[in-house]
């Protein structure tokens, strides 16, 4: 059923959020198929997260999941949820900080729940996850067998850390502040061997831009601020993910790797400026 595995990742565990729906879900399948041991987090759609984590022990890799349920933005459920994980798998080698929603607005009616729901879940719950992360790391200790680094962490991002987004403004306020999170926390941990870095998909097939593809005349709207005419798929994110957590990318830290069909590449100049 599956392809070939690379089984880069056998012997490592990693966490990754949000993983019961769209981008966290095939990030998870990945990296099982990669041979990690995978925590499916999640917080709606419980049967979907066992679902996956049971996919995962089910392709016999090296890996096994269990989906553990924690609302990223409480300081006791990530702090738990990392318990939790050490228990089971002994420690965490990877975070995939992907756990993210929108509350869209124009920004004079945006009100203060709507601000801080979106900075609450995609801004503070990456703090909580990566601080927990790196504690984890630092008591665990370097295992050069499993890995260069003491530990990877892969903040999810979004193309809006760089383009502005009239009517999401809480939601790219929230992922520019990615940028100088990640950035900061490659500098601080660099000297302890931590990678951090970020991957900034852009229009990726999931629920939480249906109205963008459901369409054909939005697919159609979509596809122009597209140089390479596809919508991406949340599979795309996941290649990228393993491979941002495994040695082969041991030397990069401190980045963000754009998974966009060159979104960001100024389509709007192809037959202008
Ligand atoms: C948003 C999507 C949007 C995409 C490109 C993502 O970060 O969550 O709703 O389609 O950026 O604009």
């Amino acid at each position: 059923m599956y392809q070939k595995p690379n089984q880069r990742l056998c012997n490592q565990t990693c966490i990754v959020t949000g993983a019961s729906s769209g981008i966290g879900k095939a990030v998870a399948l990945a990296m099982g198929k990669d041979g990690a041991n995978v925590v499916v987090n999640y917080i709606t759609q419980p049967e979907v997260a066992e679902a996956v984590a049971q996919e995962i022990t089910d392709m016999k890799l090296g890996g096994r999941g269990i989906a553990i349920k924690a609302d990223v933005s409480k300081e006791d459920q990530v702090e738990k949820m990392f318990e939790t994980t050490v228990k089971e798998f002994g420690t965490v080698d990877i975070l995939i900080a992907n756990a993210g929603l929108q509350r869209d607005a124009a920004f004079h009616e945006m009100t203060l729940a709507q601000w801080q729901m979106v900075i609450d879940v995609n801004l503070t719950g990456q703090f909580l996850c990566a601080r927990a992360a790196i504690r984890e790391f630092l008591r665990r200790g370097m295992r050069t067998d499993v890995s260069k680094a003491l530990g990877k962490i892969i903040h999810m991002s979004s193309v809006h850390e760089i383009i502005p987004w009239a009517g999401h403004a809480n939601y790219a306020a929230s992922k520019g502040a990615i940028v100088m999170l990640m950035q900061s926390l490659a500098q601080e941990y660099g000297p302890s061997k931590i990678r951090v870095n970020s991957i900034a998909p852009g229009a990726i097939q999931t629920p939480i831009n249906k109205d963008a593809w459901e369409s054909k005349s939005a697919l159609d709207e979509l596809n122009k601020l597209i140089p390479y005419k596809r919508i991406g798929q949340p599979s795309d994110i996941g290649s990228a993910a393993v491979w941002l957590a495994t040695d082969e990318s041991d030397y990069i830290s401190g980045t963000t790797l754009f998974v966009d069909g060159a979104m960001t590449c100024y389509p709007g100049f192809t037959t202008n400026g």
